[in-house]
């Protein structure tokens, strides 16, 4: 059938602290599927920090690392991709993803958000005033992640394992 030459890979999107790359992690190790995190490759990359980029480079360059990788991913089948949560910010990135396999939307309200960033400092867009911040950013992307197809609220899960797999049974 056609599906067989599909690409399936397993895109998870949402806002920071929505348990992204936790719930990619429990995917990996569940279906035996790499599961590649695009901050950590940046990083990697980079050879510096998310908070270094930002303040040495702009946070236009870091969005234009994200559009490359988004690029290289959408190439590549059979992977979990744990995005960062800007990845909705240019919507290029989201209808290539879309082509290569299941995008789904972690969604979570700013509460939750706050309770698991809480002791973060790893995130530039949340230095300072975190919970006003958070909501900000959070009310202003929110159409960008309501307009995912696939989303799935995990506001006050306190566990990532069902979460991870509504997306297996999902896949
Ligand atoms: C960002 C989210 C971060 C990271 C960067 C910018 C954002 O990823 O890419 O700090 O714009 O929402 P996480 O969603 O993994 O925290």
């Amino acid at each position: 059938l056609l599906r067989d030459n599909v690409m399936r890979n397993i895109v998870l999107v949402g806002f920071m602290g929505t348990g992204k790359t936790t719930v990619g992690r429990l995917i990996a190790e569940k279906t035996g599927m790499p599961l590649v995190d695009m901050d950590s490759m940046i990083v990697k990359r980079a050879g510096k920090s998310i908070n270094e980029i930002f303040a040495e480079d702009g946070e236009p360059h870091f969005r234009l690392l994200e559009r490359e990788l988004v690029k290289e991913l959408s190439a590549r089948s059979d992977q979990i991709i744990s995005t960062g949560g800007g990845i909705v910010l240019n919507p290029e990135n989201i209808a290539d993803f879309e082509e290569t396999g299941l995008v789904v939307c972690l969604l979570a309200d700013a509460g939750s958000v706050l309770e698991r960033v809480r002791h973060d400092s790893a995130r530039p867009l949340l230095a300072g005033d975190k919970e006003a911040k958070v909501i900000a950013l959070l009310e202003s992307r929110k159409p960008l992640y309501e307009a995912i197809a696939h989303k799935i609220d995990t506001s006050g899960r306190p566990s990532p394992a069902p979460t991870a797999q509504e997306i297996i049974d999902l896949y």
